[in-house]
């Protein structure tokens, strides 16, 4: 856009604005005036008010003395009314009985609904005090004490190699003693409590999207059925999309007792990991595995 074109455009604006501003201060002019005739019915009434202010006038024109006089009148009948008025006896006043009052409709609302708004806020108050609050000694997310490691040795091979705890949300698997050599190499002290007394706690959540891994009774593996993700009996990854072995939880054994301590989680060994060279014993739950 060139300079004179600009120029224009500005004289153009100017231009426009000032007629808004000539209009605007002429409107402003013309409220102040009469606009119109009027009806006889108003020209009626003026004339009553010219008969009025006459009558006003003629009392102005009254003397001094005339007004003062008048005005005592006045001032002596109105004091002989309040006399009248207070020769009744005075009652003493009763402040209204609050109860016997009651609530307005707009105070029974208003008292309702910060009833209500205040209920619900507790409400949530105490739901996240109750969702924050420490679980105690008892199920997912606690210390679970699951019993002697000889008798639950003797579940799992009962179960045909496996142990479902559904209070820890885990399985419990035997490891063997003669894996234990590399799995020192792998594993943290917490799981290698459990391990060196022939057991291993594992979370049964798939560490791709989160399904629940069940077992396979034939290939004595963990398959997931969601996307194909393969664990030998010890968690470690065998096939699928899995990023690694499965979780498990850390253990701890006393007097022959196993305890699994849900609340910390260890996260499953890396893709690779082959501490007990389990193959598949049979045929897959969910097809073939894909290494
Ligand atoms: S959630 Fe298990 S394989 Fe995807």
């Amino acid at each position: 856009m060139d300079t004179s074109t600009i120029i224009a455009i500005a004289v153009v604006a100017f231009v426009v604005l000032g007629g808004v501003v000539l209009l605007a201060a002429a409107r402003r002019n013309e409220t102040t005036k009469a606009i119109g005739a009027l009806s006889r019915e108003t020209k009626g009434r003026d004339a009553g008010a010219t008969t009025i202010s006459a009558r006003e006038e003629g009392k102005a024109t009254a003397s001094g003395k005339e007004l003062e006089l008048a005005a005592k009148v006045e001032q002596r009948e109105s004091s002989k009314e309040l006399v009248t008025a207070g020769s009744a006896a005075p009652t003493a006043w009763v402040p209204p009985d609050p109860d016997t009052l009651g609530a307005t409709r707009r105070q029974f609302l208003n008292r309702s609904i910060t009833g209500f708004f205040v209920i619900g806020l507790s409400g949530f108050g105490a739901a996240c005090i109750a969702f924050l609050w420490p679980k105690g000694g008892e199920g997912f997310g606690s210390a679970i004490r699951v019993g002697n490691v000889d008798e639950i040795i003797t579940e799992i091979r009962g179960n045909n190699g496996f142990l479902y705890k559904p209070e820890g949300r885990m399985w419990i698997t035997e490891y063997p003693s003669s894996a234990l050599d590399k799995a020192r190499n792998v594993y943290s002290p917490l799981e290698l409590a459990g391990m060196e007394a022939g057991v291993i706690a594992l979370y049964q959540k798939c560490v791709h999207l989160g399904c629940r891994v069940p077992e396979c009774a034939t290939s004595q593996w963990f398959e997931c059925q969601c996307h194909g993700s393969q664990y030998n009996q010890v968690g470690e990854k065998k096939g699928g999309p899995a990023p690694r072995g499965l979780d498990r939880f850390a253990m701890e054994v006393s007097g022959g007792v196993l305890t699994v301590d849900t609340g910390t989680v260890i996260l499953g060994p890396p893709i690779g990991t082959n501490t007990t060279g389990q193959e598949a014993e049979g045929p897959h739950c969910g097809g073939e595995s894909s290494h």
